[in-house]
């Protein structure tokens, strides 16, 4: 055996006892693509005190660093507070163009959004997750927990969700995630879907905080991302703003990161609607 494939076998090994879904390893050596700057042990969790004039002399991007995919053109930076940070769990939905074509358009998507803010590494709270646990915190929940939605699946897709009460309870009501290897379990603060204009919606139970938004930026998710439970690959990784029709309050921008699964799968039947299941991990600012 050449030492070279010594080193392969090694280095998959590595990955494997890294945790059995945890796929976003590079290429070369095992490394986690993803990069994302250690936090200073000063630093301030920015959801937690954005309003308190002890962090008037911290810079605005205090507490938590947004991913960077590690390669290619990269996210604009964020301005604003943090506010939430979530991970969402649903289902991307395409339809062809037509019975033949190869191409689907997104048409939708629908996610309960769980609140991980606290889980955030460097996050000031005890339960700060190392960055390994973190990066794959959207995987880990793909494919450890069952879709948060009313899945009444279909001739095309099992993973359809019933079209007139697609989410489990109304908002507010849904269930808190829980998941082996997660101190305590997640609490549901939001829910993600399409308006009926097919306008991307953010709308966190508080009330207060709402994103109807538009899509402003996006860049392919890293190479090694999981490839979800229909192993098409994972969504690219966006950033979105306020779409401007004064709907709505208390949030600016969204960055859709760390995303597993929710890829397009090849066109079947035109006209129809076919789901592909889903994690991200949203970033909120105000
Ligand atoms: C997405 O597809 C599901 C069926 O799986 C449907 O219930 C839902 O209304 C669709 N939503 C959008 C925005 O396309
Ligand atoms: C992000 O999108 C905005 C709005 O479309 C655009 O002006 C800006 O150049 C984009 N930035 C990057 C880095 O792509
Ligand atoms: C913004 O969203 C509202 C609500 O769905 C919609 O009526 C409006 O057409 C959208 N505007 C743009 C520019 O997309
Ligand atoms: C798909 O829907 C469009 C618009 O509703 C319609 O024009 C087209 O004929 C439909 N195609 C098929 C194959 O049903």
């Amino acid at each position: 055996m050449l030492p070279q494939t010594l080193f392969v076998v090694a280095s998959a090994l590595t990955a494997v006892t890294a945790g059995p879904v945890r796929k976003r390893c590079s290429g070369s050596g095992g490394t986690p693509v993803i990069s994302s700057s250690p936090l200073p042990g000063s630093s301030t969790t920015a959801s937690a005190t954005a309003s308190s004039s002890a962090s008037a002399s911290a810079p605005a991007t205090a507490g938590p660093t947004l991913p960077s995919t590690g390669s290619g053109t990269q996210l604009p930076t964020p301005s604003g507070q943090l506010q939430h940070i979530v991970v969402g769990h649903g289902i991307q939905n395409y339809t062809c163009a037509a019975p033949d074509s190869t191409a689907s358009s997104a048409t939708g998507a629908l996610a309960v959004l769980y609140d991980i803010t606290d889980l955030a590494p460097g996050a000031q709270g005890k339960s700060a997750m190392t960055e390994t646990a973190w990066s794959s915190l959207s995987d880990q929940v793909l494919h450890k927990t069952d879709l948060p939605l009313n899945i009444v699946g279909n001739a095309l897709t099992k993973y359809a969700a019933d079209v007139l009460a697609p989410f489990k309870a109304s908002p507010g009501a849904d269930a808190d995630l829980t998941m082996d290897g997660l101190s305590a379990p997640l609490k549901a603060i939001g829910h993600h879907y399409f308006d009926a204009a097919g306008v991307p919606t953010f709308d966190l139970f508080s009330g207060t905080q709402k994103l109807v938004a538009k899509k402003l930026n996006d860049t392919a998710a890293p190479a090694g991302a999981d490839k979800g439970l229909l192993d098409t690959g994972a969504v690219a990784w966006l950033r979105l703003g306020d779409n401007g029709s004064g709907a709505s309050r208390g949030l600016a921008s969204v960055y859709r990161v760390y995303t597993s699964g929710g890829a397009s799968i090849a066109c079947s039947e035109a006209n129809t609607t076919i789901s592909v299941p889903y994690t991200a991990q949203y970033w909120f600012y105000a």
